[in-house]
């Protein structure tokens, strides 16, 4: 703030008040032959009949407006009020903000760094460590995963045992640290329409679904091992190294669970995903929570299917 400005805002907000005194003041002493007796007095006003009393404010305002003035000084002089005049008691937002943050992390660096220590399973059945987890869930993971175990198309449930990166606690500590992105290439233009829907019948199958239609599951079979068998193993088994999930059960992350009731609707849903990939994000979380807190996180995510 410049020199100018700030005696600007000391002039201003001291001369405001003094302005008002003074005009208080004047208006008390003015020599008025209304205030001389406590006789009711009329204003100037009238509206026909209708004629406005004109007492003097009672004296209660006035006071309660010195005690004011009075506060206002105390506080301008305690606080920085004026300008860049830091105040005598030299209060400052960010030092009250690094105070409460200082005291925060003196409290829970040494709670969490404690949970470090534990290994994942440990915290897994800690009840207290786990409602820990699940306020860090809250806050920092739900807004995708809702509450972990709701449906959601395109996100996966946390709560079952169907992985895409793996369950074992090393490697869920892994996703939330690193983040995770899973590619399934688009593969309409590879295989045609014909292709797409060959691959898609031989999909079913894998899903527990009759092959209506023998030779295209066969054709579709040739198209799977050609195609999609380095990312989803031989017989959709799936593989956590690359995040290609199991097409053997029937969770499916990008297929509606409302399509994926009827098996028209999970046809359907199994063809576009083949026809137009995906890419899909689970951000990192290094660089926004700290080593301890994805520890405990790894372990209520853990607790949620075990
Ligand atoms: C911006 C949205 C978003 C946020 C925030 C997010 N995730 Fe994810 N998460 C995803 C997506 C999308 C996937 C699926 C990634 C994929 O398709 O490979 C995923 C995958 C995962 C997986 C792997 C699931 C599996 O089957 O292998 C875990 C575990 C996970 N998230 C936990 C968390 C935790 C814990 C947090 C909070 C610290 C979190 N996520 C925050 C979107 C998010
Ligand atoms: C490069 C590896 C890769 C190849 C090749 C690949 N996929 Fe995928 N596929 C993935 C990944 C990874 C996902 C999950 C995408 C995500 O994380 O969002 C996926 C998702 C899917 C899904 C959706 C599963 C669900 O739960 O919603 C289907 C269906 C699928 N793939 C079928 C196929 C078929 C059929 C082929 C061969 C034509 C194929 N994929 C080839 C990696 C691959």
């Amino acid at each position: 703030m410049s020199d100018f400005l700030s005696l600007w805002i000391g002039v201003c907000v001291l001369g405001s008040l003094f302005v008002c005194h003074v005009l208080i003041e004047w208006v008390l002493h003015r020599p008025d032959e209304r205030h001389e007796a406590h006789k009711v007095q009329y204003s100037h006003q009238s509206w026909g009949d209708v004629r406005s009393y004109d007492h003097p404010v009672p004296r209660s305002w006035l006071y309660l407006l010195y005690a004011c003035t009075l506060f206002a000084l105390i506080y301008f002089s305690l606080y920085p009020a004026l300008g860049t005049f830091p105040g005598v008691l030299r209060w400052t937002s960010q030092q009250q903000y690094k105070d409460e943050v200082g005291e925060y992390n003196l409290v829970y660096t040494e709670r969490f760094n404690r949970y470090l220590a534990r290994s994942i399973t440990e915290i897994a059945s800690d009840p207290v460590a786990r409602t820990t987890g699940q306020h860090l869930f809250m806050s920092y993971c739900s807004n995708c995963h809702q509450g972990a175990g709701e449906d959601r198309t395109h996100y996966p449930k946390l709560t079952d045992r169907d992985w895409l990166w793996g369950g074992h606690p090393e490697q869920i500590e892994a996703t939330i640290l690193h983040g995770r992105t899973g590619i399934m290439p688009a593969w309409g233009s590879v295989l045609g329409e014909k292709g797409v829907e060959e691959t898609a019948s031989y999909v079913m199958t894998l899903a527990g679904y009759k092959p209506a239609n023998p030779e295209e599951v066969a054709a579709g079979k040739e198209h799977f091992a050609a195609y999609c068998a380095f990312c989803h193993s031989a017989g959709g088994r799936g593989d956590p190294r690359q995040g290609a999930p199991r097409l053997t059960d029937k969770t499916w992350m990008h297929i509606s669970s409302k399509d994926a009731l009827s098996e028209a609707g999970l046809e359907a849903g199994v063809r576009a995903a083949i026809a137009d990939g995906f890419v899909n994000l689970m951000p990192p979380h290094w660089n926004t929570l700290d080593r301890a807190q994805i520890h405990v996180l790894a372990g209520y995510v853990y607790s949620l299917s075990n």
